[in-house]
Formats: C-alpha cells, structure tokens, sequence
C-alpha cells in the first residue's frame, strides 16, 4: 500500500474589485445572467458567462422546472450553449455567482458535481485549461487555473 496525495491550489481574492479588469467585466456578465435565472423553486440564482477564444462571451443561468430534477444548472447552460453555438471555438473562461434569494449569498459558490463533470469534457475535448472563478453574491473570489483542478480522478472517455 502506499498514500497517493491530491493538492488543489486555489486563489481567493477579497472581493471583485481585485480581480482583472477583464475578469470583472465577465463577471459582470455573470451576474447580470444570475439576475435572469428562473428558480421559483430553490430561490437560488446562479449565473455563469463563459469567454471563448473568438472573443464571444455566452451565457447561462439555472432554468428551474417543476418537475426538479428536469431543471439545469448555470454552468451546464451555459457550457452547452457554447458547445451549440460556437463549436469549434476553445472555452478560456468561466465566471459563476450565486445568490440566494432568503439569504445574502457572501461565500464563494463552486460548481456541483455534475457541472464539474460537463465541464470536464470539454477541458479535455480542446486539450487546454479553462479558467474558473467563482462566487456568491458579494464578498471573496475564488479563482481555480483549470477544471481538472477542482475535480481530481475524473472520469473520461479513454476508459470506453
Ligand atoms: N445550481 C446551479 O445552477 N449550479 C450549481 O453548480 C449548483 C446549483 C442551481 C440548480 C438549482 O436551480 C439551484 O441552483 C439550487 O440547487
């Protein structure tokens, strides 16, 4: 037997306003998605805006449905979005933000499970790391350099 040992890095910053200018404008298109997420249900709304390497930005927020597991997070929104829209075109970036509409929202929201996996594919698929910062509605970013970073032993399409 012998330990295997896993270490992520992340980089938190205080808040938005230390982020890169560039990075504060897809943000903002982040929100601006989280503040059009359809979430009767959850009351949670998330936002993603995703930055392509032919300068588009897409975005995507959570579309809930009454029969709940049918609904869709942000991430998968938006990330399927980009896949229909511009196929050929490498991902470089994802913002998220979250917030919750009982509760201020003031940690940072990472990505579920499932989002992680969807986005894997494609991290994988152009063969080059997708930027990934995430939030609530205020308060601290967290910046990850890659996917693969934020979900270790991914399961991928090799082992077909
Ligand atoms: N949600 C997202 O959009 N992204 C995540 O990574 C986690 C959760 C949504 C799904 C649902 O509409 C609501 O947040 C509560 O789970």
């Amino acid at each position: 037997m012998r330990e295997v040992k896993i270490e992520t890095t992340l980089e938190v910053y205080e808040d938005i306003s230390e982020l890169p200018k560039a990075i504060q404008k897809l943000m903002g298109s982040a929100i601006d998605a989280r503040n059009n997420a359809y979430a009767p249900y959850s009351k949670f709304n998330v936002g993603a805006a995703i930055l392509l390497d032919n300068g588009e930005v897409v975005i995507g927020n959570n579309q809930e449905n009454a029969c709940f597991p049918s609904g869709l997070c942000a991430e998968r929104t938006a990330i399927y979005y980009a896949g229909a829209r511009f196929p050929n075109a490498n991902i470089l970036k994802l913002a998220i933000t979250a917030s919750s509409q009982n509760q201020v929202t003031d940690k940072p929201i990472p990505p579920c499970g499932a989002c992680r996996q969807s986005i894997a594919e494609y991290e994988i698929k152009q063969d080059q790391p997708i930027e990934i910062y995430f939030m609530g509605a205020k308060g601290k970013v967290v910046k990850s350099s890659s996917l693969a970073n934020l979900l270790p032993l991914l399961f991928e399409s090799s082992v077909l």
